[in-house]
């Protein structure tokens, strides 16, 4: 793959302006003065700013987010670009989320650490922006942030892990952890085989090897056209992505010459090609939420139903777990990203403008796909139709969202008695009871899991199968609920419920033994219960449990938005 930038030799400059952070430096009084001194202090004479732009390099590296724990490395590559170019780069640290560590959720935290980014940026005397990110919540808090700022900004992700081999079996986290979890509960694998296992999954840095909701964010930045073509997929380890930072660096300083900001790139036709990438690479359901946000942060529509439009004519090309067999090396090999959207051209708004300068068609004009298997022809696809579908009806008035592309095809039309947990205690507590009444064909309801009841929407919504149905050789059930789903995981999941129940949605009205209908070719969602008697239980519900008095919790529980608005806090929405 070549982006025709990796190997450029520097950004020539495209015409003189004001630099934003002269305001700073070139201040008659005492306070001008300081900020030189400052520089000083770090061993920076002034020809090293004097004249050249001072690139942010924003990093969420920490030792918390194993994802993310190589960024340093990817920040002085990053850097070198900068100075190649005529910039200046400061490095500067973000909150992290690391979603292994992180508590109840990554996700409570997003729109946090989007504050940060923002607040950082505007506050200090920053002319551009390199954003680092990496593990799934990271990516989209620092677009969140960048769009807010409007300052020139390029995404540098850290990139996926290499492939995993155990066994004689390629794997990738965390969809084949998952999938191993699910056969330990079922005895068909050993505590030691278990342990045998982490020894092994984790093979380099980066983040999940597969398509999940890093991986995706990823793509996502390439299609919005904020990212550098190739970004998504090369893998943490391979030191083309430390060039690909590098070209990042040099191209930032032009993008500052330019002034060409966030606002010009994430226009709605760049929203349109994110849509229409994420169905095609069957990518991560996660992804609904974090563009509804960011668009909400530069003022664009993004409807649920053009989410469901747009997938219902396009198709999934990319064969990559968790819809498909493949992973993210596997991916990159095929040509990645700019392979994809090359051969999805006739679908997507080509003239929109990117991060390089050119429109996506120039970006892409080149690529080509190299395995066949990894990204399928347009007219052979692993499926038609888009890999997410958006379902409404009595049960999630407001949407709710399936990954068909990882479900059983046999369940996408389905009718089943429900089976209701109150929240994630009580389905820890009672799933492997051996008294269960379940069967495989009734629908495993959880609620309490929301924005509000998470709080913070934990990903929860990959319910586990009771170990008696393990046991039987039962692997998938269908399953309902208002929190999300790891974008590794797979199965016939409907997650996002919008409303949701702590906030008097109908999934609170559910009772073990109704009926909920799902189907999913008519994008349908039903609680067969009259909708006087789902209104009758709604009121008389037991009041929600109190949420938090004070700090953060209390403003996130007052000001989160539901699902189908992208969860972003009320106030941060342009
Ligand atoms: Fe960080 Fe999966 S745990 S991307």
């Amino acid at each position: 793959m070549s982006t025709g930038l990796l190997g450029s030799a520097g950004v020539k400059s495209e015409g003189k302006r004001r630099l934003r952070s002269r305001e700073w430096l070139d201040t008659p009084e005492l306070y001008g003065w300081l900020r030189r001194a400052a520089f000083k202090a770090q061993g920076f004479s002034e020809l090293a700013y004097e004249g050249r732009p001072i690139i942010g390099v924003c990093n969420s590296w920490s030792e918390l987010t194993h994802c993310n724990a190589h960024l340093r490395d990817l920040a002085a590559a990053v850097k070198r670009g900068v100075w190649q170019a005529g910039g200046f780069p400061l490095e500067f640290p973000v909150m992290s989320l690391g979603e292994y560590f992180m508590r109840p959720t990554a996700m409570l935290y997003r729109n946090l650490m989007s504050m940060d980014v923002e607040e950082s940026i505007v506050s200090n005397p920053l002319d551009g922006v390199v954003l680092l990110g990496g593990c799934d919540k990271t990516t989209p808090a620092l677009l969140m942030g960048a769009a807010s700022a409007d300052a020139p900004a390029i995404l540098v992700t850290g990139g996926p892990q290499l492939k995993a081999s155990w066994r004689g079996e390629e794997l990738g986290t965390c969809t084949d952890c998952r999938r191993y979890e699910q056969e330990l509960r079922a005895g068909r694998i050993t505590g030691a085989d278990w342990a045998d296992l982490q020894d092994n999954i984790i093979r380099s840095p980066g983040h999940c090897g597969v398509m999940g909701t890093a991986s995706t964010m990823g793509a996502m930045g390439e299609a919005l056209g904020i990212a550098l073509p190739g970004n998504a997929a090369i893998p943490a380890a391979d030191p083309r992505r430390a060039r690909l930072a590098e070209a990042a660096g040099r191209r930032i300083v032009a993008l500052v010459e330019r002034d060409l900001r966030p606002s010009a790139i994430l226009t709605r036709g760049a929203f349109e090609n994110a849509i229409r990438t994420l169905h095609a690479i069957g990518g991560s359901a996660n992804a609904i939420i974090h563009l509804c946000a960011l668009a909400g942060r530069v003022g664009v529509d993004l409807p649920l139903r053009l989410f469901d439009a747009l997938s219902r004519t396009t198709p999934v090309v990319a064969d990559v777990k968790p819809s498909g067999k493949y992973l993210m090396e596997d991916f990159h090999n095929a040509g990645g990203v700019p392979a994809v959207q090359r051969g999805l051209l006739p679908l997507l708004r080509g003239d929109v403008l990117t991060v390089t300068g050119r429109s996506l068609r120039e970006n892409v004009a080149g690529a080509e796909v190299y395995d066949r298997a990894v990204i399928r022809p347009a007219g052979d696809p692993v499926s038609s139709e888009g890999g997410l579908a958006v379902l409404t009806g009595s049960l999630a008035p407001n949407g709710a969202v399936i990954k068909s592309s990882a479900a059983s095809p046999g369940l996408l039309g389905h009718s089943g008695r429900a089976l209701v947990f109150e929240d994630h205690d009580d389905l820890t507590r009672r799933i492997d009871d051996p008294d269960l009444d379940v069967r495989p064909d009734d629908v495993l309801v959880m609620r309490n899991a929301g924005p509000v009841g998470g709080p913070g929407m934990p990903e929860w919504g990959f319910l586990p199968l009771p170990k008696k149905l393990l046991e039987r050789g039962v692997r998938d059930m269908v399953r309902v609920s208002d929190a999300r789903m790891s974008g590794t995981a797979f199965g016939t999941v409907v997650v996002h419920v919008s409303p949701e129940s702590a906030t008097g949605g109908p999934l609170g009205a559910v009772r073990s033994g109704d009926v909920i209908e799902m189907d999913v070719p008519r994008r349908r969602l039903d609680l067969k219960v009259e909708d006087r008697e789902i209104q009758r239980r709604l009121e008389e519900a037991p009041p929600a449990k109190p949420g938090p008095t004070r700090g953060y919790g209390l403003l996130f529980s007052r000001h989160v938005t539901q699902a189908h608005e992208g969860c972003d806090f009320d106030f941060l929405v342009a």
